[in-house]
Order: structure tokens, then C-alpha cells, then sequence
């Protein structure tokens, strides 16, 4: 849990929500900070407050980080996107004292990790933080059991305990069967689940996820992001994850950062981001997911699954949720096909008599004409797929928030490779 506090003023990038009061305490705060790598950096930080160009010092110097700025909030997703060479690995590893920091100030849950004595700061990356890498960096010799256990077994956590937790861990992850396998056996999407089992396993509320996920195959990709949102759904850990993936910064990303050239250009949601980029790299990252708004959801959209029509009683409209696996579904009149709200299995199980009294009005439904991104948007606190409804209220079909970012992916084809097959800064910048 958060201890401390911070009397600080908030930064300009910490949105003004309401329910920041005053002592808030952010997981993480960073605060003008800057990294320089090579020859006299506190120098070169001086001359940047300057005015002065980060081209200027290299090659003798690198300046990776240039004042920046944000908060995390408290289980929040903030993704750091950016370019290969933008500066997102150097900021996450100042975020846990990995890396010294030039200049500014990091503060976890209110403590300055510059300034924490040596016994603290370990308990801190230890405890309270845990990393994950894009290589997988599991014990070779280990079963996937040991070394998801072993951050408990460097804790001092004795055996017993610490091999029930890892497993709890693999289950969570879907590896259970798998706790006596070596890493050599496993499957790239597998060791990645050990490495997120193994980061969960410590119970540090703050996870650091440096491009996790960049190494794998698409849909593997696609299956751990999924199941990355499982599970921050039930753990609410607060989680910084760095990506160069537009598509996975906004499936992800409660909120985005966007680096350029060490300085963070732009902090906002996925939708502010593409409706309102701050400048031309923004602009011309997202230009080829802007081309989708052309996109509507009519062409993407879906039978609902299962339908509840308004003459079934709650029995036959659990059943029909039980069958299709789902927790809600719509409701349409049987004979007008217009749509009249939703049900959830929660709410109608063991109730009798009319269904009419436990339908939820739906105030989302969208029409086929809405641009993706526009539906994009509506998906994002809905709890079941989107409904999409004709001018007078008829159901059409429903649209999922995957198959929205599905789409999306499929439009933007400015998704990059970490292994170095993109376009260079300059190239974006222009
Ligand atoms: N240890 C280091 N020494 C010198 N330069 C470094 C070091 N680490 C990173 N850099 C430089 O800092 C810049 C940012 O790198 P990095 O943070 O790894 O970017 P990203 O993770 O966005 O690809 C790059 O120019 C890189 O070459
Ligand atoms: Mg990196």
C-alpha cells in the first residue's frame, strides 16, 4: 500500500481528476528528470535547460532522457510508447533505481529513490517493484516452478510457501501442468507467462514491463495483451509498459506516453492521443490508424451472441447466457427486433417471473456509420460488446472491443519491429 506523502505541487502532466485530492499519493511521480549518458552529463543537462540541441553533444555524449515529466496513478496501465532509440528503456530503469538519474527526481509512493539508503531502495525493487523483459531471462536450469518462485526464494520466503504462490501464479497465467518443465521446453509465449508469473509472484504493487511482449509471433501477441488485461483486471497492480506498438499502447494504455528523441511529447488517453495529437510525430504515427475513422462498424460487425429476446422468461435467459459462456447479452423485442436493453447472468439468476423488470437499459448503442475510432471510444467502459442499432432503434449486430482494435491492426500498418525494421525518427518527425 502507498505510505509516506509528497508535498509537492502536482506536475502540469497529472490530469486534474477529481479524485487526486491533495494528499494523493501517486505510485509514481517523475519530475524533470534527465538522463545522460557519457562525457560530464551534469554539464550537458545544464546546456539543455539552455536551449541547447541534443545533437550537439554526441557522440561524446548521449542525452537518452530530457525533462520529463508525468504520475502514475494508482492502478493505473501507462504505457510509454516511442520509437527504438526514443529513451523508454533508460526511463523505465530510472524508475526503479536500475539506472542513477542525472538530474529531477523519481519519488515511489512518495520516497525519493535517489535519496533511499542502500537497505530500502533493495527492498524496493525486491518488494514493491518487479520488471519484465522482453527476453524472457529465465533460469536455464530451473523448472518453471523455481523460477517463478524465485524472487520469494531471494526474499528468504521458506520452500513450502513459496512454492504454493508460484503456482497460484502459473494458474493465474494458464501454466499449470507446466511447474516441472524446463524453460528449454516452453514455447516463446509460454516463457513470457513464466516471466509475468514470476513478476506477480513477489506481490510488488508496481510492475515495470519493458517491451514484454515484442518478442512474440502477432497472435501469441495479441493472446498476452488479452490476458494482461485479465489479469489487471482482478490485481490492480499499477503498471508502467513500454512499447513501440501503437496498436498494443492503446489496447493497453490507460493513459499513453509518447517519447520522442528522449523528450515525452504528449501524455493522454488512447482517444485524446488520436483525436488530438500534440504535434506532427504524434500526428504522423497515428496517421494510418486516423485512415480507419473512414472505417465504420458496420462492416466489422457481429451476430449478437446469444440474443434474449423480450418474451423469454429469466430461466431461458440464463440458460441461453450459460450456453454461449457469457456474463450479459442484449434484449431485443421479438417483434419489432428493436433493441430494449441488456441482462446479466448476476442479475437474473434464480429470479422468476417477467424478464422485463431486470433488463438494463443500454445508453451505448452505436449506429453502422460510426468510424471505428468513434466506437473505440463507446467500447471502452462498456461491460458487453457494443450494440449497433439502425435509425429506429432495430438491433443489427454488436461489435467487440477486440475486434475494433483488430480492425484498427489491420489498417495500421505502421506497426514497427523492434529489430530495427522501421522507419528512422527523422523519417517519422517529417
Ligand atoms: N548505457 C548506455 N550508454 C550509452 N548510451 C546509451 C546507454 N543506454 C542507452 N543509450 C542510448 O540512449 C538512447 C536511448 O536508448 P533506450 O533508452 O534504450 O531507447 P529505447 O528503449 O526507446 O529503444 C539511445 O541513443 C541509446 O543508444
Ligand atoms: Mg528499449
Amino acid at each position: 500500500m502507498p505510505h509516506g506523502r509528497t508535498d509537492t505541487k502536482p506536475s502540469p502532466w497529472c490530469a486534474p481528476e477529481a479524485h487526486q485530492s491533495k494528499d494523493h499519493v501517486h505510485a509514481i511521480e517523475v519530475e524533470n528528470v534527465y538522463k545522460v549518458f557519457g562525457k560530464d552529463p551534469k554539464d550537458v543537462v545544464k546546456k539543455l535547460k539552455q536551449g541547447a540541441d541534443r545533437d550537439a553533444f554526441t557522440p561524446q555524449s548521449t542525452a537518452a532522457v530530457i525533462d520529463a515529466s508525468f504520475t502514475v496513478n494508482e492502478g493505473e496501465t501507462f504505457v510509454v510508447m516511442g520509437l527504438s532509440g526514443s529513451g523508454k528503456s533508460t526511463l523505465i530503469r530510472m524508475l526503479n533505481g536500475l539506472l542513477p538519474i542525472t538530474s529531477g527526481s523519481v519519488r515511489v509512493w512518495g520516497d525519493d529513490i535517489a535519496t533511499m539508503r542502500p537497505k530500502p531502495l533493495r527492498q524496493l525493487r525486491q518488494q514493491r517493484i518487479s520488471m519484465v523483459f522482453q527476453h524472457f531471462a529465465l533460469l536455464p536450469h530451473r523448472t518453471v516452478l523455481e523460477n517463478t518462485a524465485y524472487p520469494l526464494e531471494i526474499q528468504g520466503v521458506p520452500e513450502a510457501g513459496r512454492k504454493e504462490r508460484a503456482a497460484e501464479l502459473l494458474a493465474l497465467t494458464g501454466l499449470a501442468g507446466w511447474e516441472d518443465s524446463y524453460p528449454g521446453e516452453l514455447s516463446g509465449g509460454m516463457k513470457q507467462r513464466v516471466g509475468i508469473a514470476r513478476a506477480l509472484t513477489s506481490d510488488a504493487d508496481i510492475m515495470l514491463m519493458d517491451e514484454a511482449f515484442s518478442a512474440l509471433d502477432p497472435l501469441i501477441r495479441r493472446d498476452m495483451q488479452r490476458q494482461l488485461v485479465e489479469i489487471q483486471a482482478r490485481l490492480k497492480k499499477t503498471i508502467v509498459f513500454i512499447t513501440h506498438d501503437l496498436n498494443e499502447a492503446m489496447y493497453l494504455g490507460d493513459r499513453i506516453a509518447v517519447m520522442r528523441a528522449g523528450r515525452v511529447d504528449q501524455i493522454g488517453t488512447a482517444e485524446e492521443i488520436l483525436t488530438n495529437p500534440a504535434n506532427d510525430y504524434v500526428a504522423k504515427f497515428i496517421s494510418d490508424v486516423d485512415r480507419s475513422r473512414v472505417i465504420t462498424v458496420g462492416a466489422i460487425m457481429q451476430e449478437p451472441e446469444p440474443l434474449v429476446v423480450s418474451t423469454d422468461g429469466p430461466r431461458v435467459a440464463l440458460r441461453k447466457l450459460e450456453l454461449a459462456q457469457r456474463s450479459g447479452a442484449y434484449v431485443i423485442d421479438r417483434d419489432t427486433r428493436k433493441l430494449i436493453g441488456s441482462v446479466r447472468a448476476a442479475d437474473i439468476s434464480g429470479k422468476e417471473g417477467p424478464l422485463a423488470a431486470l433488463i438494463r437499459p443500454d445508453n451505448s448503442a452505436v449506429t453502422p456509420d460510426t468510424p471505428l475510432m468513434g466506437a473505440f471510444a463507446a467500447s471502452v467502459d462498456a461491460e458487453l460488446p457494443l450494440a449497433i442499432v439502425d435509425d429506429e432503434g432495430v438491433l443489427q449486430g454488436v461489435v467487440s472491443q477486440v475486434s475494433i482494435l483488430s480492425a484498427l491492426a489491420e489498417f495500421a500498418d505502421l506497426e514497427m519491429d523492434a529489430d530495427g525494421v522501421q522507419p528512422s525518427e527523422e523519417e517519422v518527425a517529417q
